[in-house]
């Protein structure tokens, strides 16, 4: 342990003289973060803070009918602990069109305000089997979604997938890469290959368990990077 430290230190240090100092650096730096659903009704928000986790994503909606029962006593307690905090919302692109998903979610919780600490929404695109749809209707979906969440808020929504749904269900279009940031489901020691034209994710959900409830995420910067996402 010691000695990995005093090795990235060194690199660290032979990147600066090499003059890509703040992008080497940056890359160094992560914020922890986790994120809950319902299934999580009672999260300790203060001891996760105490624990270092900064951030946290809450399901808020899904399709245009259901809203966690847990989303708004989590959005308040996590506000209360001091997280940097934002919605997702569970995308059921069989049941209704991307519009009317995005209006939904954006009226229950989803929406953005410009005050430092709400994160862009969140897209969480993981349903079975494409929820029945081909991959150009599915990139229509997700863009219609994109789309009406922009106009709403001025911000582009962060996109949740694994690269083997993303592969499977949009067949690798690229077409949002350049707009949304991307936080990809990697399970394990390292992110691994990105689809979709992503040259970095922004967060990076590395594992399905957390201590303090959900899932563990990752903040691919520092915590000013962090809270620069947060105020668009
Ligand atoms: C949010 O507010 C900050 C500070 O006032 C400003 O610099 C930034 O452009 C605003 N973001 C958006 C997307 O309006």
């Amino acid at each position: 342990m010691k000695a990995t430290a005093i090795s990235l230190f060194s690199i660290a240090w032979v990147s600066t003289a090499l003059a890509l100092p703040s992008q080497d650096l940056t890359k160094r730096s992560s914020v922890k973060g986790f994120d809950i659903s319902h299934y999580q009704p009672n999260v300790d928000f203060t001891s996760a803070y105490a624990a270092g986790l900064r951030f946290v994503m809450i399901k808020a909606t899904e399709s245009t009918d259901y809203i966690s029962p847990s989303f708004s006593d989590q959005y308040t307690g996590a506000t209360n602990a001091g997280f940097i905090r934002g919605g997702y919302h569970f995308a059921r692109p069989g049941s209704s069109s991307g519009s009317a998903q995005a209006d939904y979610f954006l009226k229950n919780g989803g929406g953005w305000s410009n005050d430092s600490i709400t994160l862009p929404g969140m897209l969480d695109l993981e349903v079975s089997d494409c929820d029945g749809l081909s991959t150009s209707d599915m990139v229509a979906w997700i863009r219609s979604f994109v789309d009406t969440y922009h106009s709403a808020t001025e911000r582009y929504p962060i996109l949740y997938f694994s690269p083997s749904w993303w592969t499977q269900c949009t067949g690798d279009s690229e077409v949002f890469s350049e707009e949304c940031p991307l936080d990809v489901a990697s399970w394990g020691s390292e992110v691994g290959s990105i689809p979709g034209g992503w040259s970095t994710q922004t967060i990076w959900q590395y594992a399905d368990s957390n201590p303090y409830g959900g899932d563990s995420d990752e903040f691919n910067g520092d915590e000013a990077s962090l809270k620069k996402l947060a105020s668009g």
